[in-house]
């Protein structure tokens, strides 16, 4: 993002009452870059605008709770000058392992700048062109990306009728392949598996193909409100190659920040480690990472913030006569019987900025991230608009 580092203290000093809010700032990273060059997002990174609801990234609007802007804002002095190891070597690694819990200790983390790089990275150590990779269709697609240029091939695995994952269709083709990637709750879908069903499946997969490794991708699991959606932490100690991908990105609102993480034995993140660069994560972004980990009353607030702006959206749609997914992300999977780049398109024109295409569901789907609930009241007029006419 083009921003001064004297505008970005600035920004960290005046909370939201600056031309750009803390909150905007570090909450907003590049997920739909990512995907590929997109005029309109590129123009809004160099320069963001207030006016523009920028609802396609799936990031947080709201950015970090307080206790990871104080504890930010407390560092920003004579400490940065220092490499700041112990906070991003020690501390953060504790902290994220008591967090998540089920037995993980810190030789159990392995941090990154951004958990996209695990993904990267786990492709390279586990895919090749003898070994593809298993994916849902449509899913998170990155993993797809990198084991084409490892020239490994991908099994597409449609997804069942109610828009959930097929995780026998999976587990069938998991035989013989190098990684399968489980996004748990799914991007783009928003919907999510019980951690038993996840654990039957890594059982089912490690006893049939005990070579395969398995990424259990939980960006959004802080979102979940069905009870029975938890992390697979536990199942990462239990068997070689199989690991969770985590990320700050999401619910803790630091995806300009860049920080994300693995979780599972030891073995497996060497692995992991050793094929890719994972990047440095400094010594500010470590030091939020940490207060936000030791905040969790604000992790509450945050996803009970998010159940009710998603509750409100998902029941605008209903009343417009559209059905969305049982959402348990920061994200809706919309059912709009229309081209989602025609919605899109009309969206854009009013200032509102919706996800891109998801094929094979792009002729009926569109993904639409949740913003504040001020953004999504204004948001959901232009969709009236546009669905209603
Ligand atoms: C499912 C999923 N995994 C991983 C990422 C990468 O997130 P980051 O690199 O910001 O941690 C994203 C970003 O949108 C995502 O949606």
């Amino acid at each position: 993002m083009a921003l001064s580092r004297r505008a970005f203290v600035r920004s960290l000093g005046v909370g939201g009452a600056g031309a750009l809010s803390t909150a905007w700032v570090v909450g907003r990273g590049h997920e739909a870059l990512a995907w590929g060059p997109d005029p309109l997002e590129a123009a809004l990174q160099a320069a963001p605008q207030q006016d523009v609801i920028r609802i396609s990234s799936n990031e947080n609007a709201r950015g970090p709770g307080d206790a990871a802007l104080e504890a930010m804002r407390e560092v920003i002095d004579g400490r940065v000058g220092r490499y700041g190891r112990d906070v991003v070597r020690v501390a953060l690694p504790e902290a994220i392992a008591r967090r998540v819990g089920h037995g993980l200790t810190a030789e159990n983390i392995l941090t990154t700048t951004g958990s996209g790089h695990i993904l990267e990275a786990s492709v390279r150590a586990f895919v090749s062109p003898d070994r593809p990779l298993v994916n849902g269709a449509p899913s998170y697609s990155s993993p797809n990306r990198t084991a084409q240029t490892v020239g490994g091939s991908v099994r597409a695995v449609p997804l069942l009728p109610n828009l959930k994952l097929d995780l026998d269709g999976m587990a069938v083709a998991a035989n013989g392949a190098g990684m399968v990637f489980l996004c748990n709750p799914n991007n783009p879908t928003a919907t999510g598996h019980a951690l038993s069903d996840v654990a039957a499946f890594i059982r089912r997969v490690k006893s049939s193909s005990p070579d395969t490794a398995i990424l259990v991708d939980e960006a959004y699991i802080e979102y979940a409100t069905d009870t029975a959606i938890e992390t697979a932490a536990a199942q990462s100690l239990e068997y070689d190659d199989v690991f969770i991908a985590r990320t700050f990105s999401k619910a803790y609102g630091m995806a300009g920040l860049r920080i994300g993480y693995a979780a599972g034995r030891p073995a497996t993140l060497e692995k992991i480690a050793s094929a890719w660069g994972l990047g440095e994560i400094n010594m500010l972004t470590a030091t939020g990472a940490v207060a936000s980990l030791n905040d969790p009353a604000h992790m509450d607030a945050e996803r009970e913030e998010n159940r009710r702006i998603r509750e409100f959206t998902i029941n605008a749609f209903k009343e417009m006569g559209y059905e969305a997914t049982d959402s348990q992300t920061n994200f809706l999977f919309v059912n709009i019987r229309r081209p989602a780049a025609e919605f899109r398109d009309a969206a854009r024109e009013h200032g509102v900025i919706v996800g891109r295409d998801f094929p094979p569901m792009e002729q009926t789907h569109a993904r639409i991230s949740l913003g504040t609930m001020d953004e999504m009241q204004r948001a959901v007029e232009v969709f009236k608009r546009i669905l209603e006419t």
